[in-house]
């Protein structure tokens, strides 16, 4: 590790590279979280946005390895094509289908990982919520679904899964052994025998087009816990609808800063403290007004 004493650091020779490769990438909040993570720990370090266009992923991630960055996470729309090009393929990108930390290792070889699922398991448990066992009702069968399916199975919940495009949904159970898919417009009926309900569509994002739930909440069983991924806003419909119904909510900003650790710790070695500051840090930035976006 290359330390440089807490504070401001300068680059140099010895300065360790890491970014997020995205199209767009501007509003990423990946860069914040780590330069700040950086300047904690006194690495010399630092992350960057590097803006990617579709085609030209390859030519990118091999380049950003010959110019010896330690690695990179990868965000929309690279998740998928990330999985073909990495050398090793860790479990985790196995069964998600999507790479969203990219290692390059000492030998020359390229490790994927994908932490989206992980890093939403250890989130809800920050809430104090044990995922172990019961089932879950997910909204939502992309990326983000497929990554928090494969977690969620690996704990021995029973998952549902309900998809505005039906046929997204039985091709991801397909894939993931053990997810039962229902149709949309029938999620509500499913809701009763819940323990959790998670929203994995942009439903509720901030310049997302408004579209109801399938489902109503007064039916929930009263132990419901009700989590939605999307964070901005922070504070989403349908988490204030599950407040009014004196429901357990869990928020999606901590899956953010959950899903970073493993990245930090391969290409900086140090395992970041997910505490209150940088929830704080982040909060405070999703308040300005060119807030949006994932990843
Ligand atoms: N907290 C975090 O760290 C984190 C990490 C990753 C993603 N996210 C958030 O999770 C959300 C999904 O991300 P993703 O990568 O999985 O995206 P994705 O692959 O594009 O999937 C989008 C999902 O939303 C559904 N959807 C979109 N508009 C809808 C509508 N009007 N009505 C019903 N369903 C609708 C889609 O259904 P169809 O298949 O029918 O189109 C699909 O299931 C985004 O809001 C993203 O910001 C958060």
């Amino acid at each position: 590790m290359e330390k440089a004493g807490k504070g401001r650091r300068g680059i140099d020779g010895h300065t360790l590279l890491a970014g997020v490769i995205g199209w767009p990438v501007a509003h990423s909040r990946s860069p914040l979280m780590h330069n700040w993570w950086l300047e904690q720990y006194g690495i010399n370090g630092a992350y960057v946005p590097l803006p990617v266009a579709p085609g030209q992923f390859d030519t990118a991630v091999r380049g950003l390895q010959a110019a010896g960055f330690r690695g990179a996470n990868v965000t929309i729309p690279h998740k998928e094509a990330a999985c073909r090009i990495v050398d090793r393929l860790h479990r985790s990108a196995q069964r998600s289908g999507s790479v969203n930390t990219l290692v390059f290792a000492s030998d020359g070889k390229i490790e994927g990982y994908s932490t989206d699922g992980d890093g939403f398991v250890a989130n809800v448990e920050a809430h104090g919520v044990s995922v172990k066992g019961g089932r879950a009702l997910l909204l939502g069968a992309g990326g983000a679904a497929r990554a928090i399916a494969a977690s969620l199975l690996d704990r021995g919940v029973a998952v549902v899964m309900a998809n505005r495009t039906r046929a997204r949904a039985d091709a991801l159970a397909a894939m993931l052994e053990g997810i039962t898919v229902v149709d949309w417009e029938q999620a509500g009926d499913i809701l009763p025998s819940c323990t959790m309900l998670v929203n994995t569509t942009s439903i509720g994002m901030e310049g997302a087009a408004r579209a109801r739930f399938p489902l109503d909440l007064a039916q929930a069983d009263p132990a419901l816990v009700v989590c939605d991924i999307v964070y901005v806003p922070r504070q989403t419909a349908l988490l204030e609808w599950a407040a009014t119904h004196g429901l357990r909510t869990v928020d999606g900003l901590g899956m953010l800063i959950h899903q970073a650790g493993l990245g930090f710790e391969k290409w900086f070695g140090v395992t970041p403290v997910v505490g209150p500051e940088v929830e704080a840090l982040l909060d405070a930035d999703l308040h300005h007004p060119a807030a949006d976006g994932a990843g």
